[in-house]
C-alpha cells in the first residue's frame, strides 16, 4: 500500500493511495520468466550463482520500467517480458561485479551475502560473464519480435554495457578522484542512467515509437537515473540500516558522490529537480498515460516522503538538471 503526498516547490506532484494490482502482476510475470530463463537444469556453481545473483529480492525497476513504458505506448507484445528479463540480467551482472573486493568490496546484497562471498570470486566473475551472455542470447531469440527489431535491441544493450557505457561509468566511479559536480553527473549517468535509458529505448523500439517520443523517453530515463543514483547515495549514509536496504552502508565514504561533495540539502534539491525534469519528459512522451508515472512516483515517493525538504519552497538551482554524457 502506498500512501504518500509528493510535493515540491509548492506543487503537489502526486498522491498514491491505492495498491497497484497491475504492477504486482507485472512484477510476478517478470519473476516467473526470470526463473524460467535461468533454469538450465544445471546445478554447477556458476549456474547457481547466476540464479542467486538475479533471482534475489531486487526491485526490478529496469524491467518494470521497460514493460510499463511499452504499455504506455500501447504495446503489449508477448516477447516484451523476455526483453525486460535480459535487461535485469545485465543489471544483476553489474551488481555482482560492483560488490567484488576490487570494486566496492561489499559483502551484503539484496539482504543476502554478496555472490563472491557465497560462491568465491572466481565463480562470481564467471557468473557475471555468463549472465551478460545469457542476456544477449535472450534478446537474439525473443519470440514474436521481428529479426530487425531484435538486432537493434542487441546493439542498444551492447552499447549500454560496453566501454562507453556501464564499464566507463564503473571505471570513473572507482578512479575518478576528487571531481566537479559535472563529473559526478557524468559518472552517475554512465553507471546508472544509461541502463534505464536502454530499458526505455528498447521499449520504444519494440513499440515502434517515433523518434521524438524515443528521445523524450531517453531524456526521462536519464533524469530519473540521476535522481535514482542520488537516492541510492543517501541510502549509503549514516542512519540507514543494512537490514532495511539489504546492502552494506558506508561504502561511499571518501567517494565523490553528490551527497558527499555538495551536502545533503543540495543533493536533495538536485534529486527533486531531476524528478521534475523526468516528469516533464515523460509527459512529452506518453501524455496522460499513468502506468510509468505512477511507478516512478511510488518508487521515489516512498523513499523521500519522510524528508522535510519535500515541502521546501526553495527553487532548484538552474544547473540541477544534470549533464548528459550521451545525447
Ligand atoms: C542498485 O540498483 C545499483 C544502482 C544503480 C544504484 P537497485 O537499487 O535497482 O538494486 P536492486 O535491483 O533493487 O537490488
Ligand atoms: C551502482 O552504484 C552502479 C552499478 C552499475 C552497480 P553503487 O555502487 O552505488 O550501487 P550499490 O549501492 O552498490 O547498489
Ligand atoms: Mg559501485
Ligand atoms: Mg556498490
Ligand atoms: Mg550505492
Amino acid at each position: 500500500m502506498i500512501d504518500q503526498t509528493w510535493r515540491f516547490d509548492g506543487r503537489v506532484l502526486g498522491h498514491e493511495d491505492a495498491h497497484d494490482d497491475d504492477l504486482d502482476t507485472l512484477r510476478q510475470d517478470i519473476e516467473v520468466r526470470l526463473a524460467q530463463l535461468l533454469d538450465g537444469g544445471r546445478a554447477d556453481l556458476p549456474s547457481l550463482a547466476m540464479r542467486a545473483g538475479t533471482l534475489g529480492a531486487g526491485k526490478r525497476m529496469r524491467p518494470l520500467l521497460l514493460m510499463l513504458v511499452a504499455r504506455d505506448l500501447g504495446c503489449d507484445a508477448p516477447g516484451l517480458v523476455d526483453v525486460a528479463c535480459a535487461v535485469e540480467m545485465v543489471h544483476a551482472a553489474s551488481l555482482i561485479l560492483d560488490d567484488m573486493p576490487c570494486m566496492d568490496d561489499a559483502r551484503l546484497r539484496r539482504g543476502r551475502p554478496a555472490i563472491h562471498v557465497e560462491y568465491g570470486e572466481d565463480v562470481a566473475i564467471l557468473a557475471a560473464v555468463a549472465l551478460l551472455s545469457r542476456a544477449f542470447c535472450i534478446l537474439g531469440s525473443a519470440h514474436g519480435i521481428p529479426a530487425d527489431v531484435r538486432s537493434r535491441l542487441v546493439c542498444t544493450l551492447g552499447e549500454t554495457v560496453g566501454a562507453q557505457g556501464l564499464v566507463r561509468g564503473q571505471f570513473l566511479d572507482l578512479h575518478g578522484g576528487a571531481r566537479s559536480a559535472g563529473d559526478i553527473a557524468v559518472t552517475n549517468e554512465l553507471k546508472t542512467g544509461v541502463l534505464l535509458g536502454a530499458a526505455v529505448d528498447m521499449a520504444a523500439t519494440v513499440a515502434q515509437a517515433g523518434e521524438a517520443t524515443a528521445q523524450s523517453l531517453r531524456a526521462f530515463a536519464l533524469a530519473a537515473g540521476q535522481a535514482f543514483q542520488i537516492r541510492d547515495d543517501f541510502q549509503d549514509g549514516p542512519g540507514n540500516d543494512s537490514a532495511v536496504t539489504g546492502k552494506d552502508t558506508g561504502k561511499d565514504v571518501g567517494k565523490a558522490t553528490f551527497v558527499n561533495t555538495l551536502g545533503a540539502d543540495e543533493a536533495r534539491r538536485r534529486l527533486l529537480a531531476h524528478l521534475l525534469e523526468a516528469e516533464r519528459h515523460l509527459q512529452d512522451a506518453v501524455g496522460a498515460r499513468q502506468g510509468t508515472r505512477r511507478f516512478v512516483r511510488a518508487l521515489f515517493g516512498k523513499a523521500l516522503a519522510p524528508a522535510p525538504a519535500l515541502e521546501l519552497g526553495a527553487r532548484p538551482r538552474a544547473d540541477a538538471a544534470g549533464v548528459h554524457a550521451r545525447a
